[in-house]
């Protein structure tokens, strides 16, 4: 995948920013995949994103399921957390296809896992660790 940008996030506030911006942008149809190591903010960021489509409810990560809805914002928000899947198709299962063309939009955190699966339109935003604590490097697709 392509990388078109990279931005450096020097805090949390900055990581909000970015969350609330990118909501500003987003469209039915979208899906969102969040690639980076554990504690680089992924759940932190999509419910930024969550909060920048005037979503009320809080935002963590779906434990017991790997799907969570959320359906108060501009556009309803599927959070996927695919860190325990083994093997992709598992995601037609769970119904993925109708949540990635369901008219709301899908953010996927540990989406290398199921690469495989996604739809062509899938944005990318790969996140690393930066030199200090707090800081993040995004690496987006578009
Ligand atoms: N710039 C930043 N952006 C996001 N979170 C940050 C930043 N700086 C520090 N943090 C902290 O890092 C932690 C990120 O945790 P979070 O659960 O969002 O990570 P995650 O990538 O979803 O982890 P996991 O792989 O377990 O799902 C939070 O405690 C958050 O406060
Ligand atoms: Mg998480």
């Amino acid at each position: 995948m392509e990388i078109v940008r990279t931005i450096k996030i020097k805090n949390e506030q900055e990581t909000e920013k970015f969350g609330l911006k990118l909501a500003k942008d987003l469209k039915a149809g979208d899906v969102l995949a969040l690639i980076g190591d554990l504690g680089t903010g992924k759940t932190a960021l999509t419910s930024y994103i969550a909060q920048g489509l005037g979503i009320s409810q809080r935002v963590n990560s779906p434990t017991f399921t790997i799907v969570k809805e959320y359906h108060d914002g501009r556009l309803p928000l599927y959070h996927f957390d695919v860190y325990r899947i083994i093997d992709p198709e598992e995601m037609f299962n769970i119904g993925a296809d109708e949540y990635f063309f369901g008219g709301g939009v899908c953010v996927i955190e540990w989406a290398d896992l199921v690469e495989e699966v996604l739809p062509e339109n899938t944005k990318y935003i790969y996140i690393e660790y930066g030199k200090k604590e707090g800081e993040r490097i995004y690496k987006c697709t578009f």
